[in-house]
């Protein structure tokens, strides 16, 4: 969490129930809260109750407590506490291995449904659509062959997913060529939009991975990328996530997290597998 509000005066709710709505956060977001940062949180969410007439953090907890998490509430706090960064083309080798090896193989292993991708939380496409864009380069987005899919908890980012248009900083990374190729200069150089066709390949979802039926119901997926989440993430929030897409993917399966987030601890059902000179989880049945 970056801290932009350090400095100002912290707000003058109540702070009764504070721990209570940190533990509630935790168990409907998945964030790990660190209590050294409790005054952060405070004045993060101070202006979120008194928006909904809470008096005190508890009042604001039991109201939250009744809505869902993609209902108007929640998506103000996922958007004051959740991390979205992202970028095109970012931590390539997976991705690059996924088209170069993973997905050749599955398209020949596979009979009478597509090979499907998941991005789990895709922030605002980034990811999916460097995937798309891959696939592409190997001449593998074959529309009934592939099926790409991204999902996340924040509403606002998957709209954005779905307009495609991006600022300069969200494709510095992806080679000139492909930028060229797949980008067309918006507003004088403002905004870049992804051509149609990766467009179309890419379908956005919401979906709170913590909400363990909407998970399952991905089912039967054949790779998924979790990558940057779980950084994010308490140890009992990763556990169940896991758990989930150990049940949802099929056999064989892979998972690919971020290289900062390689917790061998914590993977105890995925052996790690070097495809293509990156390293993957492969689901052990
Ligand atoms: C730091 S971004 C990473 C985006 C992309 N995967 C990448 O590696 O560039 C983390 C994303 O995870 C999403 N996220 C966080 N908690 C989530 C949850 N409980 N369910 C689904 N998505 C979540 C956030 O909204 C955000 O878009």
């Amino acid at each position: 969490m970056q801290d932009t509000t350090a400095g100002t005066a912290p707000d003058a709710i109540a702070k009764t129930g504070l721990p209570l709505l940190e533990s509630l956060i935790s168990e409907r977001l998945g964030l790990r809260l660190k209590p050294e940062k409790r005054d952060y949180l405070a004045r993060k969410l101070a202006p979120l109750a008194r928006e909904q007439g809470a008096a005190s953090f508890l009042a604001y907890c039991r109201f939250l407590q009744r809505e869902p998490t993609e209902g108007a509430a929640w998506q103000r706090v996922v958007e004051a506490l959740v991390v979205r960064e992202s970028r095109f083309w970012r931590e390539m080798g997976p991705i690059l291995a996924l088209a170069q090896e993973v997905v050749p193989m599955l398209l020949r292993q596979r009979r009478g449904r597509p090979v499907r991708l998941w991005s789990a939380g895709c922030a605002c496409g980034e990811e999916p659509y460097s995937l798309a864009l891959a696939l592409q380069e190997a001449g593998l987005l074959r529309p009934r062959a592939v099926e790409i899919i991204g999902t996340d908890v924040n509403l606002s980012c998957l709209q954005e997913a779905r307009a495609a248009r991006y600022p300069l900083r969200a494709i510095r990374d992806l080679p000139e060529e492909l930028r060229e190729r797949y980008f067309v200069a918006e507003d004088g150089g403002k905004r870049y939009r992804l051509q149609e066709a990766i467009v179309r390949a890419v379908s956005f979802r919401y979906l709170n991975l913590l909400d363990r039926e909407g998970t399952i119901r991905m089912a039967p997926v054949d790779v998924i990328l979790c990558r940057n989440v779980f950084i994010y993430f308490s140890p009992a929030a990763i556990a169940s996530t896991l758990e989930a897409f150990h049940a949802v993917l099929d056999v064989p399966g892979y998972l690919t997290v971020a290289a900062a987030e390689c917790l061998a601890r914590q993977y105890g059902r995925f052996r790690l597998v070097q495809m293509a000179g990156a390293y993957l989880y492969e689901k052990e049945p």
